[in-house]
């Protein structure tokens, strides 16, 4: 069960329905020099760490993303589910822990992770799902300062957990590409079967009820824990006082100069309520993060196709309007 502790920390939105940026001040990875934050065009760099709970929707939002811009994901669980599926080494220690919500020893973690990590120097990348442990932050501090690629931003994903569990009822997965789909929200366009590839969709194993109160628990009580890892950085480095009246989590904190950790908490129970958040956070904060050239090229289509409805509409004597709406 969370405590009142862990609870607070993790139930923002109460308490605070308009989350405000936290600017985390500079962290020092090297007591000489001041960590890269930006790569060689002076651009700053997405490196990003989803976090949320179970079922909040860490998957989903990051897919967006990828799918927006061009940045990659690496998703903890679905890289052990690969492992599992493959039977490696790893794969057969996670198996039973993971169908019964525990959690994977940190350093067998940190090695599945940074092995993928360390191929994307110099992109912007997503972690979802880890770290998931204050010793899983700390060994991934230190990874990330021996490569120079510090965090630039941390997104807390806030959910009523009263929304979670039917979420994961409804979920289905494909299992090889992570992609995932549920039947009220994000349906798959033929029912039981994957949109792009046409393969089966599977349920995972432990999305039960039984093995999801074991996780959300464990999210409270082993989890929750690194928002104030990262916010305890943030007190120990900014020079103002804090105000008292608000919660660390919310407050921004005046920075000397660059390099910055944001973090952010978005707070919803829906995709329209958390994706425009979410975008607005990436395209304000992190100008150099391209959108990919097909989403450019469907907006261009979009933006063309109302154009022409608007002049044919116009010819008609209608009083139409031309939006440039953007893609998902
Ligand atoms: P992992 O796969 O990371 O599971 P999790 O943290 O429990 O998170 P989920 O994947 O269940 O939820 P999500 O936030 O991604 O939500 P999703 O987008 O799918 O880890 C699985 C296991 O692996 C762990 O329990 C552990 O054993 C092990 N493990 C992993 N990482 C580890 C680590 N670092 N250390 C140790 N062990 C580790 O969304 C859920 C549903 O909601 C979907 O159906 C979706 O369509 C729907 N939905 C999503 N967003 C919305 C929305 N905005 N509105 C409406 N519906 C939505
Ligand atoms: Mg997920």
């Amino acid at each position: 069960m969370p405590t009142a502790a862990t609870a607070r920390l993790v139930s923002l939105s109460n308490a605070h329905p308009q989350a405000a940026p936290v600017f985390l001040a500079a962290r020092r990875y090297n007591n000489m020099s001041s960590p890269k934050v930006e790569d060689t065009n002076g651009r700053h760099m997405l490196r990003m760490i989803t976090f949320g709970k179970p079922g909040s929707g860490k998957g989903t939002l990051t897919a967006r993303l990828v799918k927006k811009y061009d940045v990659t994901t690496l998703s903890s669980g679905d890289l052990l589910r690969r492992h599992i599926n493959q039977r490696t080494e790893v794969g057969q220690e996670a198996e039973a822990i993971v169908a019964a919500g525990g959690f994977v020893p940190d350093d067998v973690m940190l090695r599945v992770v940074s092995s993928e990590l360390d191929g994307l120097s110099g992109q912007h990348w997503i972690l979802d799902g880890f770290p998931r442990t204050p010793g899983q932050a700390e060994l991934l501090d230190v990874h990330l300062k021996k490569h120079s690629m510090p965090l630039t931003l941390i997104v807390n994903l806030d959910v009523p957990d009263d929304v979670l569990l039917s979420r994961i009822s409804d979920r289905w997965v494909h299992l090889p590409s992570g992609r995932v789909y549920n039947l009220s929200y994000n349906p798959p366009r033929v029912p039981g079967y994957d949109d792009v590839t046409g393969e089966p969709l599977t349920k995972r194993p432990d999305d039960n009820p039984e093995v999801f109160a074991r996780r959300l628990a464990r999210f409270y009580a082993e989890t929750a824990p690194i928002l104030d890892y990262y916010a305890n950085q943030a007190s120990i480095a900014s020079s103002p006082p804090r105000n008292p009246n608000l919660h660390p989590h919310q407050l921004s904190f005046p920075l000397s100069g660059p390099p910055t950790i944001k973090m952010r908490t978005l707070a919803g129970s829906t995709s329209d309520e958390i994706w425009p958040q979410l975008d607005g956070l990436i395209r304000g904060g992190f100008p150099a993060l391209r959108e990919r050239a097909d989403t450019l090229e469907m907006k261009e289509k979009r933006r063309r196709h109302s154009l022409s409805e608007a002049v044919f509409a116009g010819e008609l004597g209608s009083n139409a309007h031309v939006k440039d709406e953007s893609v998902d």
